[in-house]
């Protein structure tokens, strides 16, 4: 976040950093000066215009109250407010508006959601989309800083020949896959699984929009790649949804598969632009497109979204 500020120029007057009494006293550079870490309270945000809140949703649920009550307008990036009725969910390419009906909080979405919609929301604009099934490939950066420790580490112990160890993971997540992503429900959905139907409707207002998800988690260091089948109302045309593709903003078609151009992680990594590709009919649904969509989901999933709905507050 604070990269993407200083890459943004966003008109900062005075940062303040905020996290736990572990990192304060620390410092971050930012435009050249070293700022210093405090540690959160109930008070720190006298002062504060707008609140970037990205500690996961128990720290959301007990401060952004107290932010708000202080005059900031906070954007949340934790799953605690993105299904308040009162508080608008916003992919700004998608639903920018929604953010002037914000009595405070404004939500940012789950990161595969957003990359997913980036790709999807064109599509249903020309189509209109009834329905997806899609399987998500999940860096461990998505799990926050202490995966991408737990990769490194496992990646340099099987090199040298040593145990691994695991804390963050509950099976070994170099050279492995784990269809498991966040808490397991009833249905036998995970919880991230339905954030694309959940979020999905809210942001492209959409209610009866569905969305049957299975979401993975890939050694990956950094960027989310889904892919997606999807169902329209009406009938699809892989001319129009190129055209469509290519002109939406945000959004890159890297889509050559016969000079092996396609989206890669690796080449999402650290951009802001996300990127689709392997664009075709699908062949087993009723109007239908397959496509593969990756996005770095610091960025468009988490970081470069929240400080694009603060340039537009
Ligand atoms: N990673 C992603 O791709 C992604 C994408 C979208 C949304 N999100 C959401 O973003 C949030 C953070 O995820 P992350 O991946 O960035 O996690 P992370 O790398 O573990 O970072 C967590 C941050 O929260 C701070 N924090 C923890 N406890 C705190 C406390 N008691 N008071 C104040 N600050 C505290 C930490 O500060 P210390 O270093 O001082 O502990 C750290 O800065 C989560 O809600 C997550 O769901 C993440």
């Amino acid at each position: 976040m604070i990269k993407t500020l200083e890459k943004r120029k966003f008109p900062v007057g005075k940062l303040t950093l905020l996290a736990s009494a572990r990192s304060a006293g620390k410092t971050l550079p930012y435009m050249g000066e070293e700022i210093p870490i405090q540690e959160l309270k109930e008070d720190s945000f006298g002062g504060v215009d707008i609140a970037l809140f990205s500690a996961g949703g128990s720290i959301s649920k007990q401060y952004a109250p107290h932010a708000v009550s202080a005059g900031a307008v906070v954007v949340d990036n934790s799953s605690a407010f993105r299904m308040d009725d009162t508080v608008p969910l916003v992919v700004p390419e998608i639903n920018g508006d929604d953010i002037k009906k914000s009595r405070g909080i404004i939500a940012n979405p789950n990161c595969t959601t957003a990359i997913t919609l980036m790709a999807l929301w064109p599509l249903h604009v020309a189509f209109r989309v009834k329905r997806v099934i899609a399987s998500s490939y999940q860096a461990v950066s998505g799990t926050g800083a202490q995966a991408i420790e737990e990769l490194r580490q496992q990646v340099a112990a099987l090199a040298s020949g040593q145990p691994i160890q695991k804390k963050v993971y509950p099976h070994q997540i170099a050279f492995n896959v784990l269809p498991h992503v966040d808490s397991f429900l009833e249905t036998g959905y995970t919880k991230e699984e339905m954030k694309m139907q959940n979020e999905g409707r809210r942001i492209m207002h959409h209610p009866t929009f569905k969305a049957s998800v299975t979401c993975v988690r890939v050694p990956v260091y950094r960027a989310h790649s889904v892919a997606v089948n999807a169902e329209f109302e009406r009938p699809v045309s892989l001319d129009k949804a190129r055209a469509v593709l290519s002109q939406a903003p945000g959004l890159d078609v890297v889509d050559e598969p016969g000079n092996a151009l396609y989206p890669l992680p690796l080449n999402c990594a650290e951009k802001d632009n996300c990127e689709v590709g392997r664009l075709r009919y699908d062949c087993a649904l009723d109007n239908g497109l397959a496509f593969w969509v990756a996005g770095d989901q610091l960025l468009k999933g988490a970081a470069l979204n929240a400080v694009q709905i603060a340039e537009r507050i």
